[in-house]
């Protein structure tokens, strides 16, 4: 049970489409919380996952899980945002972007209107623009405004290491920085197992590379949609924050004067707390690797700019 001292923890989750119910339901399992709620402009599909979850109760334990509107976003501690257009087979994150940036608009004006002190994560893609749009339109301090990030990347980067080297991707660690998206990093000067750096052929990084930043690509087009491991991810960071853990994650955050970049959303290394991203790491890596994540960030400054904001 996460819950603990009997205090009350409320986690919203707008947009319970595929990966906001799946988040909701894996929160839900693991027992983060005291209160969920689900918001969705569909209010009958928010209604239906809640009355699923709530009789489910008896197998988990006592979270009180309703579907609401925005006044339940007061008092939160965290709100999710899932909710927007997701990619179809071919379309890149960023063929998203003018659709959902008009989408997060409405969102983050309600969600103001209620709520001023909670910590914003946003998963919908663009993640790393959009977590950037939100913390400009929220106003709220750049610590409570995360996005998922390269969180996910990284988790596909240490099971794809992982399985070459068959270990338990748990024992890897290894960072996808920058974009979540094409123009992600793979920091291969890092990428250890206890502290031994992994070895591997340019052929074999390559194609793990590959495979890491062209998963969802490979999953859109087998079933639709991503939702289990960015579920999970989106658990892990709302874990961190509701534990006080200070976990470093591969969160989407502010950056100024990272690597030289500044006034950016991009995943970066970061120790997420219950304040949110408590500190950014500047972990070291090779001049290849700074000027790739260089390139990614002009190319979401590009995106921003052409947003107007
Ligand atoms: C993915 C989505 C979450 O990478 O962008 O699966």
């Amino acid at each position: 049970m996460e819950k603990t001292d009997g205090k009350k923890t409320r986690v919203v989750v707008i947009g319970t489409g595929a990966v906001g119910s799946t988040t909701a339901y894996t929160l839900l399992l693991r027992e983060r919380m005291t209160e969920l709620v689900l918001i969705d402009y569909n209010a009958e599909k928010a209604l239906g996952d809640a009355l699923d979850m709530n009789h489910g109760l008896p197998f988990t334990g006592r979270t009180k899980v309703w579907s609401g509107d925005y006044p339940d976003c007061a008092g939160a501690d965290i709100i999710i945002i899932c909710a927007g257009v997701g990619q179809k087979p071919g379309e890149s994150r960023l063929d998203l972007l003018k659709r959902n940036t008009a989408i997060f608009d409405g969102i983050i004006e309600q969600v103001t209107r209620y709520n001023s002190t909670g910590i914003l994560l946003i998963a919908t893609n663009p993640v790393d623009i959009l977590s950037y749009y939100s913390f400009r339109k929220s106003g709220w301090p750049a610590n409570r405004v995360i996005g998922s990030g390269t969180l996910l990347d990284s988790a596909r980067f240490r099971y794809l290491i992982g399985q070459t080297l068959n270990m338990d991707p748990r024992s890897i660690h290894a960072s996808i920085v920058g974009e979540h998206g094409d123009t992600e990093v793979p920091l291969w000067s890092l990428a250890n197992a206890a502290g031994l750096p992994v070895s591997f052929t340019e052929e074999e990084k390559e194609e793990i590379f590959r495979n890491t930043r062209d998963a969802a690509y490979q999953i859109i087009q087998a079933k639709g949609s991503t939702y289990y491991a960015i579920a999970l991810a989106l658990d892990r960071i709302c874990t961190a924050i509701l534990r006080d853990e200070g976990a470093v994650l591969n969160v989407s955050t502010l950056l100024n004067g990272y690597q030289g970049i500044t006034d950016v959303y991009l995943g970066v290394p970061s120790v997420v707390d219950r304040t949110g991203v408590r500190e950014v790491l500047k972990v070291p890596m090779t001049e290849e690797e700074a000027a790739k994540l260089a390139k990614s960030a002009a190319k979401l400054r590009e995106m921003i700019d052409s947003i107007g904001n």
